[in-house]
């Protein structure tokens, strides 16, 4: 793969978004920025564009990908059935960082997008750019997020270019993202909402959206979050629970080994502080991911402000960046320290869990 990268800069929106809508009309694979991080999107009609997607991602063909939509209305084409509390969600949440998962039409999209499920993840995303983008290319988008597979998700166009250039056709570069985290993805089966992978819209959000008499089950946990690359995770097997196939991918994790401390405040920093310094004593680069309030009291080669702890969506934003600024440093050992799993909390916790990979310490 040797492909020329165009890079779009943000001064040139407009004919940016205009060229990058032909590559996509024409069958190429670029990125754009969404609310939640960047998608590395190609026409989801087009075998083709989405097998150049999963080649510059170096991704599994068994992780199906998410089709992006300009409008909620356009959803029919491709699902062939949407009951009424589906229709719900989408009112409420789109444009917004919510997938559905939803039983596909047969041949609206690629096979290989699904990744010959019977189902297909969409959704609307809420960023400008990227719903005058897909509109332009008047297609559906497929768009997983724009990193080399296992690497952290990008919230800025220069880590999509770390990852993938001269392997995509151009990166529409239209600053920071917004959330940080990736869309929450959802299924529901039997009247009840599955969340497959928690995300940008909070379970408190789903719950008050879709009314005390639905239930809102997650399919997170310590447990089923702690499986090495390729191995199923522990739980896989369960044939209740609906999953989201690449859940069971080690995921957004820095080159070095990472540690997620949790527990109380005083004792989770002690915790800390004590493997930061075990580290050091064997040798390593060591390095702390932290909250405001707590960054100043460690010692280490490098600690990391994730910003304040009272407001855990600063840290859902500067996590990847966070990720990829460990590597850049060279550390080779990262503690970081665990947040409360309400609101964003949760999909903050499930990402901090997946890049370390289930190295877990309850202090
Ligand atoms: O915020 C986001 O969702 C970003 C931006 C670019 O939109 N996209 C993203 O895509 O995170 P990706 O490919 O990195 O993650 C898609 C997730 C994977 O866990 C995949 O297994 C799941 O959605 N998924 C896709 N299709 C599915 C299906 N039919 N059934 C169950 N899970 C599905
Ligand atoms: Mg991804």
């Amino acid at each position: 793969m040797n492909k020329m990268t165009i890079y779009w800069p943000p001064e040139r929106l407009d004919a940016g978004i205009h060229e990058a809508a032909s590559a996509l009309a024409a069958g190429g694979v670029v990125a754009f920025p969404t609310e939640t991080v960047y998608g590395l999107g190609g026409d989801a009609r087009s075998t083709e564009a989405v097998e150049s997607i999963f080649a510059a991602k170096g991704r599994p063909s068994d992780n199906p990908l998410i089709v992006h939509l300009a409008d909620a209305s356009e959803a029919d084409e491709l699902a062939s059935v949407v009951s009424p509390l589906e229709r719900r969600l989408m009112e409420a949440f789109w444009p917004g960082p919510l997938t559905l998962v939803l039983p596909v039409r047969p041949g609206a999209v690629s096979a290989r997008v699904t990744a010959g499920l019977d189902t297909v993840a969409v959704r609307v995303p809420a960023h400008e750019t990227a719903r005058r983008l897909i509109a332009a290319a008047g297609c559906p988008v497929a768009a997983p997020s724009a990193n080399r597979s296992g690497r952290p998700s990008p919230t800025l166009a220069r880590h999509v270019l770390e990852d993938l250039d001269g392997r995509i056709d151009g990166v529409l570069d239209d600053g920071p993202t917004g959330v940080g985290l990736e869309s929450t993805v959802v299924r529901v089966l039997d009247g009840a909402i599955h969340v497959l992978r928690p995300g940008g819209v909070t379970a408190e959000q789903l719950r008050a959206a879709a009314g005390p008499h639905v239930r809102v089950e997650s399919a997170d946990s310590a447990s089923a979050e702690a499986a090495p690359a390729g191995e199923p995770a522990a739980g896989e097997e369960s044939e209740a629970a609906p999953r989201s196939p690449g859940m069971k991918y080690a995921h957004y994790a820095p080159q070095g080994e990472m540690v997620l401390v949790t527990g109380e405040a005083t004792a989770m920093r002690a915790a800390v502080q004590a493997a930061a310094d075990a580290a050091r004593g064997r040798g390593q680069r060591v390095g702390i991911l932290a909250c405001a309030e707590h960054a100043g009291g460690y010692r280490a080669d490098a600690v990391l402000d994730l910003g304040s702890r009272a407001a855990p969506g600063e840290a859902a934003q500067a996590l990847y960046a966070a990720l990829r600024a460990c590597d850049d440093r060279g550390l080779d050992y990262v503690v970081a320290e665990g947040y409360p799993e309400d609101g964003i909390g949760a999909a903050l916790m499930n990402r901090l869990r997946k890049a370390a990979g289930g190295r877990i310490l309850r202090a």
